[in-house]
């Protein structure tokens, strides 16, 4: 077997796959690795380092996609306009993809994947259950993009993060707003303590109070925190309009003593919650910064252009659309390992081996056999 590491196309896109050290760990179990040539080269791993962890290095894409049986990727191939993504097209029938493929967001591509007769499984989908959190490569991505947030708040904002006592006088720590206590959120609140600001925190899962308070943030605490607004897996589910007005009118009146805000409210495969409205950019004072990690899902923030950095009166909105990017080395290596530790589990005494009776296997397997076998994602083509 083959395991094919192709150059990422997408613009911007610095993080690659397998790192050497992960690519050892095959080459030493008897597992053929090809990396194409500058496959690693902006996350600052060299083709050398790869040769030398016992890769092969492949000059072109072309040869790398047709000789591969499992290709491992970042970023989800890229669709086409209806023609047929051209990564995609390279790969042979019953070869095997895994990367990033939001098949809740572009439920086609799964059809596309099926059509070719290539089986597929979604980083992005593999279950937030204990024995998969070394494989958790969503989670490790969230972790680095909430850090990154709040640099981008403090490198925007005019003013210090820490309070300072200087000889020209004691300058205030700023204030900052964390909408959302999963795991970037976390991060975020972790990061804008250490360099000295002053937290709150809003989530709507009550149960992350204990956590936001342990980070030394303030978790603001509201009424319309109900039992309902978790899903058995542990995500928020979408609230309703009452609800949803009564936690604007909470965010509003945090938003306007805040310098900075970082959003980071998530409803897996659907469009992010609006929670800062245009009169809340509109009330906050000029200077002050939004970072919206939501962009990607249309958001959080009515104002945010998802990809652009805007100013709306006077405030600074960011809608970054690949933070962990812009942190490739860490990036690449934590996703290296969540990769490494699932390919450990699909492949037994060096064969491919898919047990549909283990969760995390049919959690993230989209397709199989010329078939979409995703139930999130059956659904959703269903309702089309
Ligand atoms: P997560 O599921 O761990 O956390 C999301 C949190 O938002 C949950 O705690 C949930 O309860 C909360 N939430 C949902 N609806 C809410 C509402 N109406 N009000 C307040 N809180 C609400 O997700 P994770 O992994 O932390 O990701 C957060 C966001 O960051 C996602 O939108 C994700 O797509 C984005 N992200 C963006 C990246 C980028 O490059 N822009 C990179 C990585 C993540």
């Amino acid at each position: 077997m083959i395991v094919g590491v192709p150059k990422e196309i997408r613009p911007n896109e610095r993080r690659v796959a397998l790192v050497p050290e992960s690519v050892n760990k095959l080459t030493t179990a008897g597992i053929d690795v090809l990396v194409q040539a500058g496959a690693g080269e902006n996350a600052f791993f060299l083709d050398d380092a790869y040769a030398a962890a016992g890769a092969t290095i492949s000059s072109d894409a072309q040869t790398l996609f047709a000789s591969a049986g499992v290709v491992v990727k970042v970023q989800r191939p890229d669709s086409n306009g209806g023609q047929p993504s051209p990564e995609i097209a390279m790969m042979r029938s019953g070869a095997v993809l895994i990367s990033f493929l939001q098949p809740l967001f572009n439920p086609e591509q799964a059809k596309e994947l099926a059509d070719q007769g290539i089986t597929s499984f979604s980083m992005d989908a593999v279950p937030r259950i204990a024995r998969a959190q070394s494989m958790d490569a969503l989670s490790s991505m969230s972790s680095i993009a909430g850090y990154k947030a709040a640099i981008i708040a403090a490198e925007s904002l005019g003013i210090y993060l820490p309070m300072m006592v200087t000889a020209a006088g004691t300058t205030p720590p700023a204030k900052g707003l964390i909408l959302g206590a999963g795991v970037a959120g976390l991060q975020a609140i972790a990061t804008a303590r250490r360099l000295g600001a002053v937290v709150k925190a809003f989530d709507v899962r009550p149960a992350v109070k204990e956590q936001v308070e342990s980070l030394g943030a303030t978790f603001i605490e509201e009424a319309i925190h109900t039992d309902e607004i978790e899903d058995e897996g542990g995500y928020a589910k979408q609230m309703n309009q009452e609800a949803q007005h009564l936690e604007q009118d909470l965010i509003h009146i945090h938003a306007k003593e805040s310098d900075f805000i970082i959003t980071t409210a998530l409803i897996p495969g659907r469009d992010a919650p609006i929670l800062v409205t245009k009169e809340m950019v509109q009330d906050m004072h000029p200077g002050a910064v939004i970072v919206d990690m939501a962009a990607e899902a249309g958001g959080n923030c009515e104002l945010t252009v998802p990809g652009q950095t805007v100013v709306e009166y006077g405030v600074t909105i960011h809608g970054p659309l690949d933070i962990p990017s812009t942190v490739p080395v860490h990036a690449s290596q934590l996703y290296s390992r969540n990769m490494l530790t699932l390919l450990q589990h699909l492949i037994v005494d060096g064969e491919l081996h898919f047990d549909f009776d283990d969760t995390i296997t049919k959690g993230c397997c989209i397709t199989y056999d010329g078939k979409v076998v995703h139930e999130p994602t059956l659904a959703l083509l269903a309702a089309k």
